[in-house]
């Protein structure tokens, strides 16, 4: 039996043990997938202890996820030009990382919500983390604008700068989107989980748009129900990226491909 893990400070409300255990059962992969909370100031050490004994591979969540790039030996280019790493592989001495948050993301919209990105203009709100690690998947589908609109407009800009000859990004303020509309709006910033409400000028979906917050089991967030008070028809939040992130892992490590459909719709929690 190899052993797998998610690691994460708190862990104790995380799907991936599920997820991972549906995957393992449906494709008799012989592994147990556990928690493990690490100490904040004990993330290596947690890392290390469970490598000695045994452990084959991890998810790391928050906050661990910029420790587990510093401990990397061999990050995938997803890993380094997010600066943060989702998937741990262990090979001897060395450690594989991975980020797989945007391509889960890019799968769900793509596969499971069947909305092309090839050709729209999409805006993603917000600046932080979730923002780097969705740029580079969603520009290999070649849409044809990937605006990044942040609270500070200086992060957004930032971006441009450390993207530059990976994609080509328009950014700014919200206030700078007035008169722009967008086939694909993401929220990536962290206002799913507060009651905060984006200041998006009116206009800002286009006819027929997707609204996708990528929090997940919130139910309808601020920038869901502002969406839908712009008529947007078409919203997700974030279960479908969770399990398509969970997907790819588990395909790294054990090279086999799971089926997501059943797993997500065990997820989903209604938006209302
Ligand atoms: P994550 O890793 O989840 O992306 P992060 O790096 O802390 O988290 O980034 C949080 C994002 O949510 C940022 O883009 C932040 O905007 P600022 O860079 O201007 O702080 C955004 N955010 C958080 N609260 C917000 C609010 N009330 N209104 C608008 N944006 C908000």
């Amino acid at each position: 039996t190899d052993r797998y893990a998610v690691i994460g400070h708190p862990i104790s409300h995380s799907k991936s043990p599920l997820i991972h255990g549906l995957f393992a059962q449906a494709t008799g992969q012989d592994i147990t997938y556990t928690a493990i909370e690490a100490p904040l100031d004990g993330f290596r050490a947690t890392v290390e202890a469970f490598r000695a004994s045994g452990g084959r591979g991890m998810n790391v969540t928050l906050p661990f996820k910029l420790q587990a790039f510093e401990i990397a030996t061999d990050p995938m280019e997803s890993a380094r030009l997010a600066g943060a790493v989702n998937a741990l592989k262990f090979d001897g001495e060395r450690i594989h990382a991975q980020n797989f948050d945007g391509l889960g993301l890019v799968n769900d919209i793509q596969r499971n919500l069947g909305v092309s990105l090839a050709g729209k203009r999409v805006l993603i709100c917000g600046a932080g983390g979730a923002t780097r690690g969705a740029i580079v998947p969603i520009a290999a589908q070649r849409p044809a604008l990937i605006a990044i609109a942040n609270r500070s407009a200086d992060k957004a800009h930032g971006l441009k700068t450390d993207f530059a000859g990976h994609a080509a990004l328009q950014t700014g303020g919200y206030e700078d989107l007035a008169g722009e509309s967008f086939d694909v709006v993401l929220n990536a910033t962290s206002t799913g989980l507060s009651q905060a409400e984006l200041p998006l000028p009116a206009g800002v979906f286009a006819p027929g748009a997707l609204a996708y917050e990528l929090v997940y089991g919130k139910g309808l967030t601020p920038f869901l129900r502002q969406a839908q008070a712009a008529g947007v028809t078409q919203i997700a939040d974030g279960v479908g990226m969770l399990v398509e992130q969970a997907a790819e892992a588990f395909e790294w490590w054990r090279g086999v491909r799971p089926v997501t459909r059943p797993v997500i719709d065990q997820l989903t929690v209604p938006l209302v």
